[in-house]
Protein backbone atom coordinates (compact mmCIF):
# COMPACT_ATOMS: atom_id res chain seq x y z
CA UNK A 1 0.00 0.00 0.00
CA UNK A 2 0.93 3.99 -0.84
CA UNK A 3 2.19 6.42 2.07
CA UNK A 4 0.01 9.00 2.30
CA UNK A 5 2.08 12.24 3.30
CA UNK A 6 0.19 14.91 4.05
CA UNK A 7 1.45 18.77 4.13
CA UNK A 8 -0.67 21.73 5.47
CA UNK A 9 0.32 25.14 6.96
CA UNK A 10 0.35 24.12 10.20
CA UNK A 11 0.57 20.64 11.77
CA UNK A 12 -1.08 19.07 14.85
CA UNK A 13 1.68 18.24 17.35
CA UNK A 14 1.60 14.73 18.04
CA UNK A 15 -0.45 13.52 21.34
CA UNK A 16 -0.83 9.95 22.10
CA UNK A 17 -3.93 7.99 21.38
CA UNK A 18 -4.98 8.64 25.14
CA UNK A 19 -4.94 12.43 24.85
CA UNK A 20 -6.60 12.90 21.50
CA UNK A 21 -9.20 14.63 23.14
CA UNK A 22 -7.76 17.81 23.40
CA UNK A 23 -7.08 18.13 19.59
CA UNK A 24 -9.40 18.64 16.94
CA UNK A 25 -11.41 16.68 15.01
CA UNK A 26 -9.27 17.02 11.92
CA UNK A 27 -6.18 16.44 13.20
CA UNK A 28 -7.81 13.25 14.79
CA UNK A 29 -8.80 11.87 11.71
CA UNK A 30 -5.44 13.20 9.40
CA UNK A 31 -3.27 11.48 12.68
CA UNK A 32 -5.50 8.19 12.20
CA UNK A 33 -4.80 8.27 8.48
CA UNK A 34 -1.38 8.31 8.77
CA UNK A 35 -1.27 5.76 11.28
CA UNK A 36 -3.05 3.63 8.45
CA UNK A 37 -0.64 4.55 5.40
CA UNK A 38 2.58 4.80 7.26
CA UNK A 39 2.93 8.27 6.42
CA UNK A 40 3.86 11.79 7.58
CA UNK A 41 2.74 15.17 7.74
CA UNK A 42 4.38 17.80 7.12
CA UNK A 43 4.36 21.79 7.71
CA UNK A 44 5.19 24.79 9.56
CA UNK A 45 6.23 24.04 13.07
CA UNK A 46 4.11 27.47 13.80
CA UNK A 47 7.59 28.64 15.10
CA UNK A 48 9.84 31.59 14.03
CA UNK A 49 13.99 31.13 13.13
CA UNK A 50 16.33 33.88 12.30
CA UNK A 51 16.97 32.80 9.14
CA UNK A 52 15.31 29.61 7.36
CA UNK A 53 17.51 26.65 7.36
CA UNK A 54 14.91 23.97 5.90
CA UNK A 55 16.20 21.96 8.92
CA UNK A 56 13.55 19.42 9.60
CA UNK A 57 12.18 18.65 12.96
CA UNK A 58 10.40 14.82 12.67
CA UNK A 59 8.33 13.32 15.53
CA UNK A 60 7.26 9.66 15.88
CA UNK A 61 4.24 9.70 18.55
CA UNK A 62 2.19 6.54 18.59
CA UNK A 63 2.47 5.74 15.10
CA UNK A 64 2.10 9.48 13.80
CA UNK A 65 5.26 11.12 12.14
CA UNK A 66 5.22 14.51 11.93
CA UNK A 67 8.40 16.80 10.12
CA UNK A 68 8.21 20.60 10.47
CA UNK A 69 10.38 23.55 9.59
CA UNK A 70 10.59 26.95 11.10
CA UNK A 71 10.12 29.81 9.17
CA UNK A 72 11.51 33.37 9.41
CA UNK A 73 10.03 36.61 10.43
CA UNK A 74 9.29 37.91 6.55
CA UNK A 75 7.84 34.68 5.45
CA UNK A 76 5.57 34.93 8.21
CA UNK A 77 4.61 38.45 7.81
CA UNK A 78 4.56 38.09 3.92
CA UNK A 79 2.99 34.48 3.54
CA UNK A 80 0.94 33.69 6.22
CA UNK A 81 -0.08 37.28 7.99
CA UNK A 82 0.36 38.70 4.30
CA UNK A 83 -0.87 36.70 1.31
CA UNK A 84 -3.02 33.88 3.29
CA UNK A 85 -5.32 35.95 5.75
CA UNK A 86 -4.53 39.37 4.35
CA UNK A 87 -5.08 38.43 0.50
CA UNK A 88 -6.66 35.44 0.07
CA UNK A 89 -8.91 34.40 2.73
CA UNK A 90 -10.59 37.78 2.65
CA UNK A 91 -11.24 37.48 -0.98
CA UNK A 92 -12.25 33.47 -0.88
CA UNK A 93 -14.53 34.70 1.88
CA UNK A 94 -16.20 37.31 -0.72
CA UNK A 95 -14.85 40.36 0.79
CA UNK A 96 -12.84 41.75 -1.42
CA UNK A 97 -13.27 45.12 0.37
CA UNK A 98 -10.67 43.69 3.02
CA UNK A 99 -8.49 42.05 0.51
CA UNK A 100 -4.97 43.84 0.35
CA UNK A 101 -2.94 43.38 -2.23
CA UNK A 102 0.69 43.98 -2.11
CA UNK A 103 3.56 42.66 -4.20
CA UNK A 104 5.72 41.86 -1.25
CA UNK A 105 2.91 39.03 0.19
CA UNK A 106 2.48 37.57 -3.84
CA UNK A 107 6.48 37.19 -3.48
CA UNK A 108 6.69 36.06 0.16
CA UNK A 109 4.04 33.61 -0.55
CA UNK A 110 5.41 32.11 -3.66
CA UNK A 111 8.60 31.67 -1.86
CA UNK A 112 7.94 30.07 1.14
CA UNK A 113 5.65 27.50 -1.52
CA UNK A 114 8.98 26.75 -2.83
CA UNK A 115 10.84 26.50 0.79
CA UNK A 116 8.46 24.01 1.59
CA UNK A 117 8.67 21.95 -1.84
CA UNK A 118 12.89 21.85 -1.53
CA UNK A 119 12.28 20.47 2.13
CA UNK A 120 9.43 18.18 1.84
CA UNK A 121 10.50 16.73 -1.35
CA UNK A 122 13.45 14.48 -0.63
CA UNK A 123 11.26 13.11 2.20
CA UNK A 124 8.38 12.23 -0.69
CA UNK A 125 9.00 8.43 -2.41
CA UNK A 126 7.70 7.14 -5.47
CA UNK A 127 4.98 5.60 -4.76
CA UNK A 128 3.80 8.06 -1.59
CA UNK A 129 -0.21 9.78 -2.51
CA UNK A 130 0.45 13.33 -1.46
CA UNK A 131 -2.46 14.94 -0.08
CA UNK A 132 -1.77 19.03 0.09
CA UNK A 133 -4.43 21.21 2.34
CA UNK A 134 -5.82 24.60 1.95
CA UNK A 135 -5.24 28.23 0.82
CA UNK A 136 -1.91 28.54 2.11
CA UNK A 137 -0.14 25.85 -0.29
CA UNK A 138 -1.89 26.53 -3.31
CA UNK A 139 1.03 26.13 -5.89
CA UNK A 140 2.92 23.48 -4.07
CA UNK A 141 1.85 20.83 -6.44
CA UNK A 142 3.61 22.73 -9.39
CA UNK A 143 6.60 23.39 -7.23
CA UNK A 144 6.75 19.66 -6.20
CA UNK A 145 6.12 19.08 -10.57
CA UNK A 146 9.33 21.07 -11.05
CA UNK A 147 11.38 19.09 -8.45
CA UNK A 148 10.88 15.99 -10.69
CA UNK A 149 7.60 14.78 -8.37
CA UNK A 150 5.40 12.05 -11.09
CA UNK A 151 3.39 11.07 -7.59
CA UNK A 152 -0.52 11.50 -7.40
CA UNK A 153 -1.07 14.83 -5.98
CA UNK A 154 -4.33 16.27 -4.75
CA UNK A 155 -5.49 19.32 -2.74
CA UNK A 156 -8.18 19.79 -0.76
CA UNK A 157 -9.75 23.49 -0.49
CA UNK A 158 -11.25 23.82 3.24
CA UNK A 159 -12.26 27.33 2.68
CA UNK A 160 -14.99 28.42 0.14
CA UNK A 161 -14.07 29.09 -3.62
CA UNK A 162 -14.96 32.72 -4.49
CA UNK A 163 -17.13 33.24 -7.42
CA UNK A 164 -15.74 34.24 -10.67
CA UNK A 165 -16.06 37.32 -10.85
CA UNK A 166 -14.42 38.38 -7.35
CA UNK A 167 -11.86 35.79 -8.28
CA UNK A 168 -10.38 38.42 -10.93
CA UNK A 169 -10.41 41.12 -8.54
CA UNK A 170 -6.93 39.08 -7.61
CA UNK A 171 -3.74 40.45 -9.38
CA UNK A 172 -2.63 37.46 -11.26
CA UNK A 173 -4.77 35.31 -10.40
CA UNK A 174 -4.51 33.52 -13.50
CA UNK A 175 -1.27 32.42 -12.60
CA UNK A 176 -2.12 31.10 -9.09
CA UNK A 177 -5.25 28.92 -10.79
CA UNK A 178 -3.11 27.83 -13.46
CA UNK A 179 -1.12 26.36 -10.88
CA UNK A 180 -3.51 24.49 -9.75
CA UNK A 181 -3.49 21.71 -12.78
CA UNK A 182 -0.69 20.75 -11.60
CA UNK A 183 -2.42 18.67 -9.04
CA UNK A 184 -4.29 15.06 -9.99
CA UNK A 185 -7.36 15.85 -8.04
CA UNK A 186 -8.91 18.55 -6.58
CA UNK A 187 -11.14 18.47 -3.45
CA UNK A 188 -13.62 21.64 -2.10
CA UNK A 189 -16.31 21.37 0.74
CA UNK A 190 -19.35 21.96 -1.45
CA UNK A 191 -21.14 21.73 -5.26
CA UNK A 192 -21.45 25.61 -5.13
CA UNK A 193 -17.16 26.79 -4.56
CA UNK A 194 -16.57 23.22 -6.98
CA UNK A 195 -19.00 25.42 -9.54
CA UNK A 196 -17.84 28.68 -9.23
CA UNK A 197 -13.97 26.98 -9.55
CA UNK A 198 -15.58 25.37 -13.08
CA UNK A 199 -16.86 28.69 -14.00
CA UNK A 200 -13.77 30.52 -13.94
CA UNK A 201 -12.31 27.95 -15.59
CA UNK A 202 -14.38 27.85 -18.74
CA UNK A 203 -14.54 31.75 -18.62
CA UNK A 204 -10.49 32.47 -17.93
CA UNK A 205 -8.51 29.41 -19.13
CA UNK A 206 -11.05 28.50 -21.53
CA UNK A 207 -11.21 25.29 -20.38
CA UNK A 208 -13.87 22.66 -20.27
CA UNK A 209 -15.16 20.52 -17.44
CA UNK A 210 -16.62 16.93 -18.10
CA UNK A 211 -19.54 15.11 -16.35
CA UNK A 212 -17.12 13.72 -13.61
CA UNK A 213 -15.73 16.81 -12.94
CA UNK A 214 -12.72 16.14 -14.72
CA UNK A 215 -11.16 19.57 -15.80
CA UNK A 216 -9.01 20.11 -18.90
CA UNK A 217 -7.35 23.28 -19.68
CA UNK A 218 -5.10 22.62 -22.24
CA UNK A 219 -2.95 19.11 -22.35
CA UNK A 220 -3.94 19.19 -18.67
CA UNK A 221 -6.48 17.50 -17.20
CA UNK A 222 -7.86 17.07 -13.40
CA UNK A 223 -10.13 16.02 -11.48
CA UNK A 224 -12.40 17.73 -9.44
CA UNK A 225 -15.08 16.76 -7.18
CA UNK A 226 -17.34 18.27 -3.61
CA UNK A 227 -16.00 16.18 -0.20
CA UNK A 228 -18.15 17.55 2.47
CA UNK A 229 -15.86 17.46 5.61
CA UNK A 230 -17.30 15.97 8.64
CA UNK A 231 -16.43 15.20 12.37
CA UNK A 232 -16.07 12.14 14.07
CA UNK A 233 -19.08 11.60 14.94
CA UNK A 234 -18.84 8.56 17.28
CA UNK A 235 -15.90 10.12 19.26
CA UNK A 236 -17.67 13.29 19.82
CA UNK A 237 -20.27 11.60 21.07
CA UNK A 238 -18.40 9.54 23.28
CA UNK A 239 -16.75 12.78 24.75
CA UNK A 240 -20.16 13.81 26.54
CA UNK A 241 -19.80 10.88 28.62
CA UNK A 242 -16.78 12.48 30.11
CA UNK A 243 -16.25 14.31 33.57
CA UNK A 244 -15.26 17.22 31.73
CA UNK A 245 -18.12 17.48 29.65
CA UNK A 246 -20.54 16.57 32.52
CA UNK A 247 -18.75 19.28 34.53
CA UNK A 248 -19.19 21.71 31.91
CA UNK A 249 -22.65 21.06 31.39
CA UNK A 250 -23.71 21.84 34.87
CA UNK A 251 -21.86 24.32 35.05
CA UNK A 252 -23.53 26.38 32.08
CA UNK A 253 -27.00 24.98 33.08
CA UNK A 254 -26.33 26.28 36.66
CA UNK A 255 -25.60 29.54 35.67
CA UNK A 256 -28.63 30.36 33.35
CA UNK A 257 -30.30 29.76 36.19
CA UNK A 258 -33.36 28.14 34.52
CA UNK A 259 -33.19 30.80 31.38
CA UNK A 260 -33.01 29.27 27.42
CA UNK A 261 -29.55 29.27 26.36
CA UNK A 262 -28.52 30.02 23.17
CA UNK A 263 -24.58 29.39 22.11
CA UNK A 264 -22.59 30.67 19.68
CA UNK A 265 -19.00 29.41 19.07
CA UNK A 266 -16.43 30.71 16.76
CA UNK A 267 -12.92 31.85 15.91
CA UNK A 268 -12.65 35.41 16.37
CA UNK A 269 -13.00 36.38 12.83
CA UNK A 270 -15.14 38.63 10.54
CA UNK A 271 -16.58 35.93 8.22
CA UNK A 272 -18.02 34.31 11.34
CA UNK A 273 -20.77 37.20 11.21
CA UNK A 274 -20.57 37.69 15.01
CA UNK A 275 -21.34 41.62 14.50
CA UNK A 276 -24.64 41.03 12.53
CA UNK A 277 -25.31 37.83 14.66
CA UNK A 278 -25.05 40.43 17.69
CA UNK A 279 -27.49 42.76 16.04
CA UNK A 280 -29.94 39.88 15.04
CA UNK A 281 -29.97 39.04 19.15
CA UNK A 282 -30.36 42.72 19.62
CA UNK A 283 -33.68 43.33 17.65
CA UNK A 284 -34.76 39.93 19.32
CA UNK A 285 -34.73 41.74 22.42
CA UNK A 286 -36.11 44.97 21.02
CA UNK A 287 -38.82 43.18 19.49
CA UNK A 288 -39.68 40.53 22.14
CA UNK A 289 -39.51 42.20 25.77
CA UNK A 290 -41.46 39.19 27.27
CA UNK A 291 -38.55 37.04 26.52
CA UNK A 292 -35.79 39.75 28.17
CA UNK A 293 -34.40 38.17 32.01
CA UNK A 294 -35.50 34.84 30.35
CA UNK A 295 -32.40 33.84 28.17
CA UNK A 296 -28.94 33.93 28.23
CA UNK A 297 -26.71 34.33 25.12
CA UNK A 298 -23.06 32.34 25.53
CA UNK A 299 -20.86 33.55 22.74
CA UNK A 300 -17.61 32.30 22.94
CA UNK A 301 -15.20 33.67 20.55
CA UNK A 302 -11.53 32.68 20.84
CA UNK A 303 -9.10 35.57 19.20
CA UNK A 304 -7.20 34.25 16.68
CA UNK A 305 -4.43 35.89 13.74
CA UNK A 306 -4.14 38.63 16.01
CA UNK A 307 -1.48 40.16 13.92
CA UNK A 308 -3.44 41.16 11.06
CA UNK A 309 -5.48 44.63 11.90
CA UNK A 310 -8.67 43.56 10.37
CA UNK A 311 -8.97 41.14 13.33
CA UNK A 312 -8.09 43.94 15.93
CA UNK A 313 -10.76 45.64 14.36
CA UNK A 314 -13.20 43.04 14.68
CA UNK A 315 -12.17 42.18 18.42
CA UNK A 316 -12.62 45.91 19.52
CA UNK A 317 -16.19 46.25 17.36
CA UNK A 318 -17.59 43.22 19.29
CA UNK A 319 -16.03 44.11 22.40
CA UNK A 320 -17.85 47.44 22.22
CA UNK A 321 -21.22 46.17 20.53
CA UNK A 322 -21.77 43.63 23.78
CA UNK A 323 -20.78 46.36 25.68
CA UNK A 324 -23.42 48.49 24.16
CA UNK A 325 -25.97 45.61 24.07
CA UNK A 326 -25.52 44.78 27.75
CA UNK A 327 -25.62 48.44 28.84
CA UNK A 328 -28.93 48.58 26.82
CA UNK A 329 -30.52 45.93 28.36
CA UNK A 330 -29.52 44.26 31.67
CA UNK A 331 -31.16 44.20 34.88
CA UNK A 332 -29.06 43.54 38.40
CA UNK A 333 -30.03 39.89 37.85
CA UNK A 334 -29.63 39.64 34.23
CA UNK A 335 -26.89 40.08 31.66
CA UNK A 336 -28.27 39.36 27.88
CA UNK A 337 -24.63 38.30 26.38
CA UNK A 338 -21.96 36.75 28.24
CA UNK A 339 -18.69 37.09 25.21
CA UNK A 340 -16.04 35.27 26.12
CA UNK A 341 -12.72 35.60 24.35
CA UNK A 342 -11.30 32.59 25.40
CA UNK A 343 -10.98 28.84 24.24
CA UNK A 344 -11.94 25.68 25.68
CA UNK A 345 -10.60 22.06 25.52
CA UNK A 346 -13.19 19.54 23.23
CA UNK A 347 -14.95 17.98 26.33
CA UNK A 348 -16.07 21.37 27.64
CA UNK A 349 -17.61 22.62 24.60
CA UNK A 350 -20.07 19.35 24.15
CA UNK A 351 -21.27 20.30 27.52
CA UNK A 352 -21.63 23.62 26.90
CA UNK A 353 -23.52 22.16 23.33
CA UNK A 354 -25.63 20.00 25.62
CA UNK A 355 -26.37 22.34 27.62
CA UNK A 356 -27.61 25.09 24.97
CA UNK A 357 -31.33 25.19 24.28
CA UNK A 358 -29.99 26.87 20.56
CA UNK A 359 -27.26 27.00 18.72
CA UNK A 360 -26.71 30.28 16.37
CA UNK A 361 -24.29 29.96 14.13
CA UNK A 362 -24.58 32.73 11.20
CA UNK A 363 -20.92 32.88 9.33
CA UNK A 364 -21.29 35.40 6.62
CA UNK A 365 -19.41 32.78 4.15
CA UNK A 366 -17.63 29.68 5.76
CA UNK A 367 -15.94 26.80 3.64
CA UNK A 368 -18.20 24.23 6.17
CA UNK A 369 -18.45 24.82 9.45
CA UNK A 370 -17.87 21.90 11.87
CA UNK A 371 -19.47 23.79 15.34
CA UNK A 372 -22.99 23.07 13.74
CA UNK A 373 -22.25 19.53 13.13
CA UNK A 374 -20.32 19.40 16.86
CA UNK A 375 -23.94 20.90 18.26
CA UNK A 376 -25.74 18.14 16.60
CA UNK A 377 -24.02 15.22 18.20
CA UNK A 378 -24.04 16.35 21.52
CA UNK A 379 -27.77 16.60 21.74
CA UNK A 380 -29.85 14.88 23.89
CA UNK A 381 -31.86 12.93 21.58
CA UNK A 382 -34.70 12.88 23.62
CA UNK A 383 -34.78 16.52 24.01
CA UNK A 384 -32.54 18.25 21.35
CA UNK A 385 -31.53 21.61 20.74
CA UNK A 386 -32.59 23.37 18.30
CA UNK A 387 -29.70 24.63 15.33
CA UNK A 388 -30.29 28.02 13.85
CA UNK A 389 -27.60 27.97 10.64
CA UNK A 390 -26.57 30.83 8.23
CA UNK A 391 -27.29 29.15 4.46
CA UNK A 392 -23.83 30.68 3.30
CA UNK A 393 -21.90 27.71 5.66
CA UNK A 394 -21.41 24.99 3.65
CA UNK A 395 -22.65 22.91 6.28
CA UNK A 396 -26.13 24.57 5.00
CA UNK A 397 -25.83 21.83 2.23
CA UNK A 398 -25.85 18.61 4.28
CA UNK A 399 -27.94 20.27 7.10
CA UNK A 400 -31.09 21.65 5.86
CA UNK A 401 -33.51 20.33 9.08
CA UNK A 402 -31.19 23.46 10.80
CA UNK A 403 -33.36 26.71 10.77
CA UNK A 404 -31.67 28.18 7.83
CA UNK A 405 -31.30 31.95 7.91
CA UNK A 406 -29.88 35.16 5.91
CA UNK A 407 -27.31 35.95 8.50
CA UNK A 408 -26.63 39.44 6.73
CA UNK A 409 -31.22 39.85 8.19
CA UNK A 410 -31.61 41.01 11.43
CA UNK A 411 -35.03 40.49 11.38
CA UNK A 412 -34.73 36.80 10.08
CA UNK A 413 -31.97 36.41 12.86
CA UNK A 414 -35.04 37.19 15.22
CA UNK A 415 -37.58 35.97 14.10
CA UNK A 416 -35.41 32.50 13.94
CA UNK A 417 -34.21 32.52 17.75
CA UNK A 418 -38.33 33.47 18.25
CA UNK A 419 -39.05 30.03 16.53
CA UNK A 420 -36.34 28.00 17.83
CA UNK A 421 -37.15 29.00 21.41
CA UNK A 422 -40.38 28.11 21.23
CA UNK A 423 -40.09 25.09 18.92
CA UNK A 424 -42.37 21.91 20.18
CA UNK A 425 -40.75 18.71 21.61
CA UNK A 426 -41.74 17.00 18.45
CA UNK A 427 -40.23 19.16 16.19
CA UNK A 428 -37.18 19.22 17.69
CA UNK A 429 -36.87 15.53 17.71
CA UNK A 430 -37.65 15.56 13.91
CA UNK A 431 -35.32 18.00 13.14
CA UNK A 432 -32.47 16.57 15.05
CA UNK A 433 -32.90 12.96 14.00
CA UNK A 434 -32.53 14.54 10.37
CA UNK A 435 -29.82 16.43 11.02
CA UNK A 436 -28.03 13.72 12.99
CA UNK A 437 -28.47 10.89 10.66
CA UNK A 438 -26.44 13.04 8.05
CA UNK A 439 -23.73 13.89 10.74
CA UNK A 440 -23.19 10.50 11.42
CA UNK A 441 -23.14 9.28 8.22
CA UNK A 442 -21.43 11.94 6.42
CA UNK A 443 -18.37 11.85 9.23
CA UNK A 444 -14.72 12.73 8.80
CA UNK A 445 -13.62 9.04 7.90
CA UNK A 446 -16.50 9.03 5.07
CA UNK A 447 -14.41 12.34 3.76
CA UNK A 448 -11.41 11.17 4.44
CA UNK A 449 -11.89 7.81 2.70
CA UNK A 450 -13.67 9.61 -0.06
CA UNK A 451 -10.86 12.12 -0.77
CA UNK A 452 -7.29 9.56 -0.40
CA UNK A 453 -10.16 6.79 -1.99
CA UNK A 454 -10.28 8.91 -5.09
CA UNK A 455 -6.93 10.62 -5.33
CA UNK A 456 -5.59 6.76 -5.35
CA UNK A 457 -7.85 6.04 -8.13
CA UNK A 458 -9.94 3.37 -6.55
CA UNK A 459 -12.99 5.42 -6.55
CA UNK A 460 -15.37 7.01 -9.35
CA UNK A 461 -16.20 10.72 -9.18
CA UNK A 462 -18.00 12.47 -8.70
CA UNK A 463 -19.45 11.29 -4.94
CA UNK A 464 -23.23 11.74 -4.68
CA UNK A 465 -23.28 15.82 -4.07
CA UNK A 466 -25.40 17.71 -1.82
CA UNK A 467 -28.60 19.18 -3.54
CA UNK A 468 -28.53 22.76 -3.33
CA UNK A 469 -30.50 24.89 -0.70
CA UNK A 470 -33.35 26.13 -1.96
CA UNK A 471 -33.25 29.97 -3.37
CA UNK A 472 -35.18 31.08 -0.74
CA UNK A 473 -35.79 29.55 2.92
CA UNK A 474 -37.57 32.05 4.50
O1 LIG B 1 -10.62 27.24 7.90
C1 LIG B 1 -9.30 27.35 7.54
C2 LIG B 1 -8.36 27.14 8.70
O2 LIG B 1 -7.06 26.99 8.22
C3 LIG B 1 -8.75 25.91 9.52
O3 LIG B 1 -8.28 24.74 8.96
C4 LIG B 1 -8.18 26.26 10.86
O4 LIG B 1 -8.88 25.67 11.91
C5 LIG B 1 -8.35 27.75 10.93
O5 LIG B 1 -8.37 28.22 9.61
C6 LIG B 1 -7.27 28.33 11.83
O6 LIG B 1 -6.50 29.27 11.24
P1 LIG B 1 -5.03 29.66 11.69
O7 LIG B 1 -4.15 28.48 11.38
O8 LIG B 1 -4.70 30.85 10.86
O9 LIG B 1 -5.10 29.93 13.16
Amino acid sequence: MSRLIVISNRVSTPRPRSAEGTQGGLAVALSAALREYRGLWFGWSGEMTETFTGQINLQRVDGVTTATIDLEEQDIDEYYNGYANRTLWPLFHYRIDLAEYDRSFGAGYERVNERFAETVAPLIEPDDLVWVHDYHLVPLGQQLRQRGLKNRIGFFLHIPWPPHRLMVSLPHHQRLVRSMLAYDLIGFQTAEWLESFHHYVQRELGGTVAADGTVTVGERTVRTAAFPIGIDAAEFESVMTTDAARDAFQTLRRSAEGKKVIIGVDRLDYSKGIEERFHGYRRFLEEHDDWRGRVSFLQIAPPSRGEVHTYEHIRDTLDALSGRINGAFAHVDWVPIRYVNQGYPRAGLAGFYRAADVALITPLRDGMNLVAKEFVAAQDSADPGVLILSRFAGAAHQMKDAILVNPYSKDEVSDAIVSALAMPLGERVRRWEGLIEAVRREDVLWWRRGFVQALAGERKLPIAPSPPIPANAA
